[in-house]
């Protein structure tokens, strides 16, 4: 089995109900053989937009969820919830969530757990900052993320691995193709040895994934598809990165 492609798309905090006739559209005028695409709405668009979507193959995503399956968590939302009205799927450790909320990746790991107590496939991310990059310590960073990022229990079919560098996320700047390869390598390398079915989990690039780039970006060995932010929010923008994933 070769890793399945992935084009996933994160909203992030954008977007309301008029926003899912986007989805609707990319549905329809971007069929994507061979690779699965992914919407991960605000969770609160997630029920609406599989009604609207349902039988026409897009799946669909949350962008968190709490390490406990239940309980006085005010404002946050359990893996089954997010199961319950229609994701299969959840990014975990994004970097925003990492910066803004203090995410450590044992905090990573705890929720991939939970996530995938609920049947989710759990996307996780990993990336070092520029002055990481600056100081030299990029594998080192990732291979530490990884690490500890990892729960127990993943496999290729409930796990999938973003590397997203901090730097590239809403700016504009993408790695050089010699960068994503080297990064990827190390992730396919580490998983082969953590898991035995590590060749088939999905690495995915995300920063800065456009039109313009992504053939370039899903070209480059063991990128297995990308998770893209702002170019994810409009069916005219999404539609050829998921086609160009589905040539490659
Ligand atoms: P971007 O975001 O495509 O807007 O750079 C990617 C991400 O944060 O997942």
């Amino acid at each position: 089995m070769a890793p399945r492609k992935l084009a996933a798309g994160n909203w992030k905090m954008n977007g309301t109900l008029a926003a899912l006739a986007e989805v609707e559209a990319l549905a329809e005028a971007h069929p994507a053989p061979g690779c699965d695409v992914l919407i991960c709405p605000p969770a609160v668009l997630i029920h609406p937009l599989s009604a609207r979507i349902e039988g026409r193959g897009i799946k669909l995503g949350g962008q968190d969820c709490h390490a406990k399956a239940s309980g006085a968590h005010t404002g946050d939302l359990a893996a089954a919830q997010l199961a319950d009205v229609g994701a299969s799927h959840v990014i975990l450790g994004h970097s925003e969530r990492r910066a803004d909320h203090g995410e450590t990746s044992e905090m990573v790991a705890a929720k991939a757990r939970a996530a995938h107590e609920a049947g989710l496939v759990a996307i996780i991310c990993l990336g070092e900052t520029e002055a990481q990059r600056d100081a030299g310590e990029t594998l080192d960073v990732i291979a530490a993320q990884l690490a500890a990022s990892l729960p127990e229990g993943a496999t290729a079919a409930n796990t999938v691995i973003a590397y997203e560098p901090v730097w590239a996320i809403g700016t504009g700047r993408t790695p050089t193709t010699e960068q994503i390869a080297e990064v990827h390598a190390l992730l396919r390398a580490d998983l082969g040895k953590r898991l035995s079915d590590g060749a088939d989990v999905a690495l995915l690039y995300g920063g800065s994934v456009k039109p313009s780039n992504a053939a370039e970006i899903f070209a480059i060995p063991h990128v297995n598809g990308a998770l893209v932010g702002g170019a994810s929010l409009k069916a005219a923008d999404f539609g050829p990165i998921v086609a160009a994933l589905s040539a490659a």
